[in-house]
């Protein structure tokens, strides 16, 4: 039985999801698989630098009363390769380099674990959500600013996939498929479904995922695009919607 299906060590954790425009935050009840308080959400610091958003996670954790034990799960828009963070899109270029766990355990004098924010995400997904308890091969994107995928085999996670950054027709494919992409030109659905459907088609001849899993705050809105892709293989919308971040990195530190 893979890591992600078993039953998590801990009742209570605390996840955060840093993100290019806000960072957020939430205890969460890690038994259902949701907060266990409402969610806090602050802008991201401008220039996003490692210390500036240490003290926004600082800030986050100590709006809650939470018990000394309880460790902080981070998720984060980039790759991280065992805590160091290698290369980052979509914010400040000095992360390159950064140990987040060790940044956040100064900053909150409390034990920390870093994933990517799809590969948390896909944790949610797989432990309590839309994919829970899915064998073979499952994938899930995140469609937001960039586009992030987590990519599954029975239940283990092949961790820092970044799908999102295949080279489609001579684009970085986030650049015209991900959500951002389509508020930004201004794509009715049916435009931004033919983006996907290159994507994802080529997505599914590069890994034959048995189950495709759609992520992003935009898959509450999946009845408008999710039907018009054609793919051989099972695309449903996420379960936990935006909460999947967060509670995929609270159950991640607090099973690491
Ligand atoms: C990053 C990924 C991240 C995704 C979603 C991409 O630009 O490279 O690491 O998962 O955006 O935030």
């Amino acid at each position: 039985m893979s890591k992600h299906h078993k039953k998590s060590k801990h009742d209570l954790g605390f996840g955060i999801d840093i993100g290019g425009s806000g960072i957020k935050g939430a205890p969460v009840d890690l038994v259902a698989g949701e907060f266990a308080e409402k969610r806090t959400r602050i802008a991201t610091p401008q220039p996003s630098t490692p210390d500036a958003v240490a003290a926004v996670i600082g800030e986050l954790v100590d709006a809650y009363d939470l018990p000394k034990h309880v460790p902080i799960g981070i998720a984060f828009p980039g790759p991280i390769h065992h805590g160091v963070i290698s290369s980052i899109a979509n914010l400040d270029a000095s992360w390159a380099g950064v140990n987040l766990p060790e940044l956040v355990e100064s900053a909150t004098g409390r034990h920390s674990a870093a994933i990517n924010d799809a590969d948390a995400a896909g944790a949610g997904e797989l432990v309590y959500g839309a994919a829970k308890h899915a064998e073979g091969v499952v994938l899930l994107a995140t469609l937001g600013t960039g586009i992030g995928s987590a990519l599954f085999v029975d239940g283990h996670l092949v961790p820092n996939t970044e799908l999102g950054h295949l080279e489609i027709d001579g684009h970085d494919a986030e650049s015209r498929a991900a959500e951002s992409a389509r508020a930004r030109e201004d794509l009715s659905w049916a435009q931004w479904a033919e983006r996907l459907q290159r994507y994802f088609s080529t997505v599914e001849f590069l890994f034959s995922p048995d189950l495709i899993v759609i992520g992003g705050g935009i898959s509450k809105h999946h009845e408008e695009f999710l039907p018009l892709l054609d793919l051989r293989a099972e695309v449903v919308p996420a379960e936990l919607r935006n909460a999947a971040g967060i509670v995929g990195a609270a159950w991640t530190a607090a099973n690491d």
